[in-house]
């Protein structure tokens, strides 16, 4: 039988990446959160599946980004901590991806969270997971996001009178901006008062940077060309706006004091003292 893993192509391999830097940042002593099933994805996937990672091009992008996946992680943990301890009970991780917050965080009792992924990614993440115990009563619901995933969400017992903890993690950039504003408009849809959102928001204008184009002018087969052919989301509207105007009041935290503040090298890629860099913005919100 297969693991599933020749069904994470295009988009879908985008998990793994990020899988292979929680898999790094947990080998270290001074690491910012521990994810011992990041490993065993990788394991699943193979070499072959990780090969593109291991040329020069790939281990530069990896040089490139840094610490960035480990705070951007550590970031969205810290925000469900504090979610789950303004009440919320409900969670729900939008492109979940290869996240296992499920299964590595202390959850307050009753808790229910659920992941909305693509099939194939899904399917080869149950099959890494059999056997493990999640830490709260966990969902997976398997859907395209840019269709109508609200449905399926309440069908498996999502409450839409419930605060819940949105989390928007490592794909807007995937999504057309107007799939994204939809996407946004059906969260807040969901939304009862009291809940709250972290969100990761990148467009493709921030990450086509100097450094980028070179990447992908230097090596067409590369993997930046592979994540860049995925960019889609051209936003220009400032993300705190954006937010507000579907009824989210929202706080930005700079990368640059995040890194401060758990004594990490700003991530070279998005570093507003480096020419030429790219940007991303980290926010959470409440309704
Ligand atoms: C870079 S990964 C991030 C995963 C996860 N949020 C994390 O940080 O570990 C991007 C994820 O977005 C998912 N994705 C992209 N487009 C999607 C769509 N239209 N519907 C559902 N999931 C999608 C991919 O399958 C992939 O798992």
């Amino acid at each position: 039988m297969t693991d599933g893993s020749e069904l994470l192509t295009g988009v879908s391999g985008t998990a793994l990446v990020v899988s292979m830097a929680r898999a790094a940042e947990s080998r270290r002593a001074d690491r910012l959160f521990e994810d011992r099933l990041a490993g065993p994805f990788l394991d699943a996937a193979g070499p072959e599946r990780q090969a593109v990672w291991n040329t020069d091009q790939g281990e530069q992008f990896t040089a490139a980004m840094g610490d960035y996946f480990a705070l951007r992680t550590r970031y969205f943990d810290d925000f469900l901590g504090r979610a789950c301890a303004a009440g919320c009970r409900q969670v729900v991780l939008l492109a979940a991806g290869l996240d296992t917050r499920a299964h590595r965080l202390d959850w307050p009792a009753g808790t229910r969270l659920f992941e909305l992924d693509l099939p194939a990614v899904l399917a080869f993440k149950e099959h890494v997971l059999r056997g493990e115990t999640p830490r709260c009563r966990r969902e997976t619901i398997a859907t395209d996001l840019r269709g109508e995933w609200p449905a399926p969400l309440v069908a498996h017992g999502f409450r839409t009178d419930a605060p819940t903890a949105w989390l928007i993690e490592g794909v807007l950039v995937y999504l057309t901006a107007d799939v994204a504003d939809s996407l946004m408009g059906q969260v807040s849809a969901l939304s009862a008062p009291g809940s709250r959102l972290a969100v990761e928001h990148v467009t493709r204008a921030m990450v086509d940077s100097d450094q980028a184009r070179e990447a992908v002018a230097d090596s067409p087969d590369g993997v930046v060309n592979l994540l860049a052919s995925l960019w889609k989301n051209e936003m220009t509207r400032p993300p705190g706006d954006w937010l507000a105007a579907h009824g989210w009041s929202a706080t930005e935290d700079p990368l640059t004091d995040l890194a401060r503040r758990h004594a990490r090298p700003v991530p070279p890629a998005f570093d507003p003292a480096r020419p030429g860099t790219g940007r991303v913005r980290l926010l959470t919100a409440v309704r």
